[in-house]
């Protein structure tokens, strides 16, 4: 008990240094951005500190090519941390007019949302909802497989959950694309990352690949379940793999049609995009409705 207090306290010792040390590179994206931006302690939980703008970049860009987003979308981002995705789209008038809601368990990266995060154009919300996961909200509450998301039916054009799937567990993931079926609009898109597991020609090489990409994580092999794999089995939650035929089965037991999958470059295959897989699904538009050629809107 006390050594978890003295930890505790350690790190937010550290936390409150690093902070102190990051002030000129917070100041300099302020200026370029024009907006807010969230301490090192906040941002480093969801992307590389020195890639922190060219993947949110990256990303939104995906987003419209192959998710459907557009300026006038209703957007909802599960999972959506500090909310860096909409901060950026937000940053220039010509990105974004819709309206966005974000919810995830992280009570700190909510609350500086929240406080940070406003627009005059958008209707844009941040909730916290106090869910479990064994990694990165270990005293949450709430079973996030029994959630029901507090959104009506069809009530967005565009769902994402960017780096969500590789920290949940299959039936998280059964869940949340029963969810996604409910809230999307007919004919809308569903973006999400995971890592693949029998999505390559050899699975075996996911092994090497991770155990370059985290130096410090002394399991450099997965331990394999039924439909999932992870890298830490102290606290699974902290990287998983999914079965790619689990995801299409789990997806198409709920009505969505996987419209792409696109490798990442975590497993070292010649034709990623991105570092993450990239499923992107689609709720079949109601029927008569053309679903032929152009982007999907
Ligand atoms: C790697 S971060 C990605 C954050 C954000 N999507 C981004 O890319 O900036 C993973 C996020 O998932 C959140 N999270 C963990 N379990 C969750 C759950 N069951 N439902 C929603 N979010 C969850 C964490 O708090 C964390 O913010």
């Amino acid at each position: 008990m006390v050594n978890t207090t003295l930890v505790s306290h350690v790190r937010g010792l550290a936390d409150t240094a690093l902070d102190w040390l990051d002030l000129p590179f917070r100041s300099r994206l302020r200026h370029e951005l024009a907006r807010p931006i969230p301490p090192l302690s906040i941002r480093r939980r969801v992307a590389p500190l020195d890639e922190y703008l060219a993947t949110t970049d990256e990303y939104i860009a995906y987003f419209k090519l192959l998710g459907g987003l557009h300026m006038r979308s209703d957007v909802l981002d599960i999972g959506c941390g500090h909310g860096r995705f909409i901060a950026r789209m937000l940053t220039k008038p010509h990105y974004f007019r819709g309206a966005y809601e974000g919810f995830d368990s992280d009570p700190v990266a909510i609350r500086w949302a929240q406080g940070n995060i406003t627009s005059e154009l958008a209707q844009v919300h941040f909730r916290h909802i106090d869910l479990h996961n064994a990694y990165y909200s270990p005293t949450g509450q709430v079973d996030p497989s029994t959630l029901r998301c507090p959104y009506p039916d069809d009530s967005f054009d565009f769902v994402l959950a960017w780096s969500i799937f590789t920290h949940l567990r299959p039936s998280v993931v059964d869940r949340y694309l029963q969810e996604v079926a409910r809230v999307l609009r007919p004919g809308k898109c569903f973006i999400a990352t995971c890592f693949a597991l029998d999505g390559y020609p050899n699975s075996l090489r996911s092994d090497l690949q991770f155990s370059r990409l985290l130096p410090a994580n002394p399991h450099s092999h997965w331990e394999h379940h039924d439909t999932w794999s992870t890298l830490f089995p102290d606290a699974p939650e902290r990287a998983i793999g999914l079965q790619l035929s689990y995801l299409r089965a789990a997806g198409a037991k709920q009505g969505l049609v996987l419209k792409q999958f696109v490798p990442g470059s975590w497993n070292c295959d010649d034709d990623y995009l991105s570092l993450q897989d990239i499923m992107v699904w689609q709720r079949p538009p109601p029927t008569g409705a053309d679903d032929s050629g152009g982007p999907i809107r």
